[in-house]
């Protein structure tokens, strides 16, 4: 796997992959990102140039993506619309990059026979009641709730028709929650991590009782990485570390870390349709590839985290005032529309 694509290599996770990949084989990589207002360039930064390309522009780019695929040997996608409650207020931007996009990068892939890793959520299994004693597994049942999930579902479906009825090269992963440096101040954890730095209350959805399976961006990155060198073309990899927490706990834990009483948060209204729990079995992926994660311990990665935020605030602070200010305007739009 010499020279990989990696689509939407701007944002979170893709950031994180292109470091590790920088950091742990010889790869070149091409990043296809159309810098979308959860992308930041200086997620990038001090990459060796010759080994990080960057190329600005639309998976849904039909001439662009034929032009890009066929120059690698493997194309990792991580381009999407990623965040929930964007998905309840302008759930077409979700059809148009996560259905239509994947369309397209799949047609490129099946056109110059290049090998797919297309990467994807938990979340497209639905939730799971609070005390079940199940996990997620590769057998689970699609029953996602909101259109960000429902638009990953189809995307992973779109991929497993291309490998049935093509015969393409493509593994999947469906990942559980993450976190770790480079994450958007939209998501939960930054979120509060970036309140707290910025002087505001931490904001808590509903009960709390919601329950989350943490993973550290950096595992999510070896394990596809393990996929991309041993997978099994065709198969989906589940990937998660064990790291199930309810959100209360998780804010409980960055206040103390941060200092603060744990008292210090507002419950606001909660998300519409808002999933209860999710929790992965990565058996599969650990016998089988041999996958480990490094990072099982929560508090020791929410306090890295934690150091990261404090330590680069150049790099969220513009964000964060859109961000709360894109929050205001959907809770005032909720208050007459939609009800929460
Ligand atoms: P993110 O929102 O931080 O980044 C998404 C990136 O995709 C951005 O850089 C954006 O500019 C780019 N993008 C969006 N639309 C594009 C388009 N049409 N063309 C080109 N680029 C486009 O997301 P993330 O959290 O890094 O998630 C990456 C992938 O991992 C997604 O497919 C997501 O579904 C999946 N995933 C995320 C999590 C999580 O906890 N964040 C968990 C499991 C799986
Ligand atoms: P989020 O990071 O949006 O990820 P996802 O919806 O994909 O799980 O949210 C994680 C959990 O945190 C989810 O249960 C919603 C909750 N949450 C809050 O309680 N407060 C917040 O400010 C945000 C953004 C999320």
């Amino acid at each position: 796997m010499k020279r990989i694509l990696v689509t939407g290599g701007a944002g979170f996770i893709g950031a994180n992959f292109v470091h590790h990949m920088i950091a742990h084989s010889d790869s070149e990589i091409t990043v296809l990102d159309k810098m979308t207002y959860a992308a930041n360039r200086q997620s990038l930064e001090g990459l060796d140039s010759k080994r990080v390309n960057v190329v600005v522009g639309d998976i849904c780019d039909y001439v662009l993506v034929n032009e890009l695929v066929p120059q690698h040997d493997a194309v990792v996608h991580f381009a999407a619309e990623t965040h929930n409650d964007n998905s309840l207020h302008d759930p077409r931007s979700f059809v148009n990059a996560n259905i239509l996009g994947t369309f397209e990068i799949l047609e490129a892939v099946r056109n110059h026979s290049v090998r797919l890793h297309h990467i994807s959520t938990d979340e497209v299994y639905g939730d799971l009641e609070l005390d079940d004693p199940q996990r997620f597994t590769e057998s689970t049942p699609y029953k996602p709730s909101s259109p960000y999930s429902a638009s990953k579902a189809s995307s992973d479906l779109l991929v497993k028709a291309w490998v049935r009825s093509f015969g393409i090269e493509a593994t999947l992963s469906n990942c559980s929650n993450n976190y770790g440096p480079y994450q958007h101040v939209e998501k939960f954890i930054p979120r509060q991590i970036t309140n707290i730095l910025a002087g505001q209350r931490t904001k808590l959805y509903g009960n709390g009782k919601n329950v989350r399976d943490w993973i550290h961006a950096s595992d999510h990155s070896s394990a596809v990485k393990r996929i991309l060198e041993s997978g099994e073309s065709g198969r989906t990899y589940l990937i998660g570390a064990d790291g199930e927490r309810n959100n209360l706990d998780v804010l409980c834990m960055i206040l103390s870390l941060m200092g603060k009483d744990e008292n210090e948060f507002e419950r606001v209204a909660d998300r519409p349709g808002h999933d209860l729990r999710y929790a992965i079995d990565s058996t599969v992926l650990r016998t089988e590839l041999g996958w480990r994660p490094q990072y099982t311990n929560l508090e020791h990665g929410l306090e890295q985290t934690i150091a990261w935020y404090r330590e680069n605030r150049s790099w969220w602070e513009s964000a964060k005032a859109q961000t709360e200010e894109r929050y205001r305007s959907q809770h005032v739009t909720d208050a007459v529309g939609v009800a929460r």
